[in-house]
């Protein structure tokens, strides 16, 4: 399909919709013209893509190195399973599983603003999210701006945060929800807590953000109070409704976003439906334990 005819159109608050576009057969134009739209936009909603688990992670590693998700198991022999991960409140018969059970508490930390991997080392760059089952009501995805409201700062308060680290940490904002015991102890414990500067750029766009979000636990170097309720402040700040676009899923919609420049978090939904959606994740730059090899 030529570039001419995909056609961007800006959500109210941010983010934008993507149509007149087959993201399981793009040429390289049309996909540069798709990379210029995120660079801008942080998030593309793409809607009634239906896109198989191959096409998914095929369009995912045009833009880089893809990460497993928070299992270190070795990525041979899983075949997909290390590169797409399945969201899904389900048992092994395809049921869904009650509310409070392990795997539910687990899902519900997608359910607070965060940005994926940003308990590791290198944090992930990009997500994609794809809908394949969506309960009757509720469920949605939401995005925040965090350069819009990095924007709005006044400059005394960009002055403050320069330099800030904070410390991140999985176990810190899942031990809050619940449902630890998913992970096992081997994979908890390469998992330590890692640090990332509040502040930071984006190489690709160079617009610069908050970056921030549940895993953020306290700050490097201040009373542990003190710096949990600024990143508490912070968190509550940025994700106000000006700079909030909510997604209300179809199955065969896709969304692609920029996890350096946005927090995301889901909606919950009546525990009895169920709900699936499959996500691949591209690494941030650098290399790191998590980015899988190339294949
Ligand atoms: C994710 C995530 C939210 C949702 O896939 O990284 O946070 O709505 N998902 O499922
Ligand atoms: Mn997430």
């Amino acid at each position: 399909m030529p570039t001419a005819t995909i056609t961007v159109t800006p959500h109210p608050t941010m983010g934008a919709e993507v149509v007149d576009v087959d993201l399981a057969h793009l040429d390289d134009d049309t996909f540069k013209a798709v990379l210029d739209a995120w660079h801008r936009y942080a998030v593309l909603v793409f809607p009634g893509q239906r896109l198989t688990e191959d096409a998914q992670i095929a369009f995912t590693k045009r833009l880089g190195r893809l990460e497993r998700l928070v299992t270190k198991k070795s990525a041979a022999n899983l075949g997909n399973q290390a590169k797409i991960g399945k969201l899904a409140n389900l048992d092994k018969e395809g049921n869904p599983v009650p509310e409070g059970s392990s795997l539910w508490l687990f899902l519900k930390g997608n359910q607070y603003w965060h940005s994926d991997s940003s308990f590791k080392t290198v944090s992930a760059k990009a997500s994609m999210l794809s809908a394949w089952a969506v309960p009757s009501e509720g469920g949605e995805t939401e995005w925040a701006d965090m350069r819009q409201a990095y924007d709005a700062l006044d400059q005394a308060t960009k002055d403050r945060l320069e330099g800030l680290v904070a410390v991140h940490s999985y176990w810190y904002s899942q031990s809050l929800v619940g449902g630890t015991d998913v992970l096992s102890e081997e994979d908890w414990a390469a998992l330590p807590p890692v640090e990332h500067p509040v502040i930071r750029t984006n190489e690709d766009s160079g617009r610069t953000s908050l970056f921030i979000g549940r895993h953020a636990s306290h700050v490097k170097g201040m009373d542990e109070g003190e710096g949990r309720a600024l990143l508490e402040e912070l968190y509550e700040y940025a994700t106000q409704p000006q700079w909030v676009h909510r997604h209300r899923w179809q199955p065969g919609d896709a969304v692609l976003w920029d996890n350096r420049s946005v927090l995301h978090r889901g909606r919950p939904w009546p525990p009895g439906d169920r709900r699936v959606m499959k996500r691949t994740t591209v690494a941030g730059e650098g290399d790191n334990d998590w980015m899988l090899g190339e294949f």
